[in-house]
């Protein structure tokens, strides 16, 4: 499984978001890490559709569109046609969780199933099969600059576990506090795909940052097993 680094918009300069997105391109970013949260499923609100839009014009990096928002189903189409490349939302929230995956893939995208830091991983074990991501929240979803709550790790290695006995292969991500400080117990507990807010748009020079994270997330994954 590839390593990914998704860092996350949150952290970038709002006044300049077009730029920033090549910046993270430049900086050798895979993905482009968009947090949509509509104050009702999280206290924050960040952004919409018509931003994914104006970014995709900037950029050709992969976007990866969180949705922390309570019907996520009901806004899939516009963020599918603002130009999403794969669209993650919580099972928490109020849509019906199959429709909701089958909609993202009739747009074309890949679909991914989030978790919050309380919610146990076997509620996303019977989607396994028809999602390409599972994000397991690594701090309570809102806002960026938390601290890392490693006692999420375990339920990556609980839903690694279920991926290889039903012979799958998504992608495991971690959204939260992730940093070279990090990094390492997440890869080491199974995940793949790193999401970095604070880590790389904070750095004096988010290209060694990406290099270091991803240096450290490929010497430690799966190192216990
Ligand atoms: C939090 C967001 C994260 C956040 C990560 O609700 O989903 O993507 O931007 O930021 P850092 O890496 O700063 O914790
Ligand atoms: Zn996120």
């Amino acid at each position: 499984m590839d390593i990914l680094i998704s860092p996350s918009i949150l952290a970038s300069d709002f006044s300049d978001l077009g730029n920033e997105a090549v910046r993270m391109e430049k900086a050798g970013a895979d993905w482009l890490h968009i947090d949509v949260m509509d104050g009702h499923f999280v206290p924050n609100i960040t952004l919409g559709p018509p931003i994914v839009k104006a970014l995709r014009k900037r950029t050709n990096l992969y976007f990866d569109v969180h949705l922390m928002i309570s019907h996520p189903h009901k806004y899939v189409e516009e963020f599918a046609k603002a130009g999403a490349d794969i669209i993650t939302f919580h099972t928490e929230c109020d849509s019906n969780i199959d429709e909701t995956i089958d909609l993202i893939h009739s747009f074309g995208c890949k679909a991914g199933l989030a978790i919050k830091p309380g919610t146990p991983a076997k509620d996303v074990f019977r989607y396994l099969e028809k999602i390409e991501m599972v994000l397991v929240m690594t701090v309570e979803p809102g806002f960026g600059g938390q601290s890392f709550m490693a006692d999420t790790c375990p339920k990556l290695t609980e839903i690694y576990n279920e991926c290889k006995a039903k012979n799958l292969s998504i992608h495991l991500q971690v959204d939260g506090g992730i940093s070279e400080k990090t990094v390492a117990v997440a890869a080491a507990a199974g995940a793949n795909c790193f999401v970095a807010g604070s880590a790389v748009f904070g750095s004096p020079d988010p290209e060694e940052a990406i290099k270091v994270i991803r240096t450290i997330a490929e010497d430690s994954f799966l190192l216990d097993f």
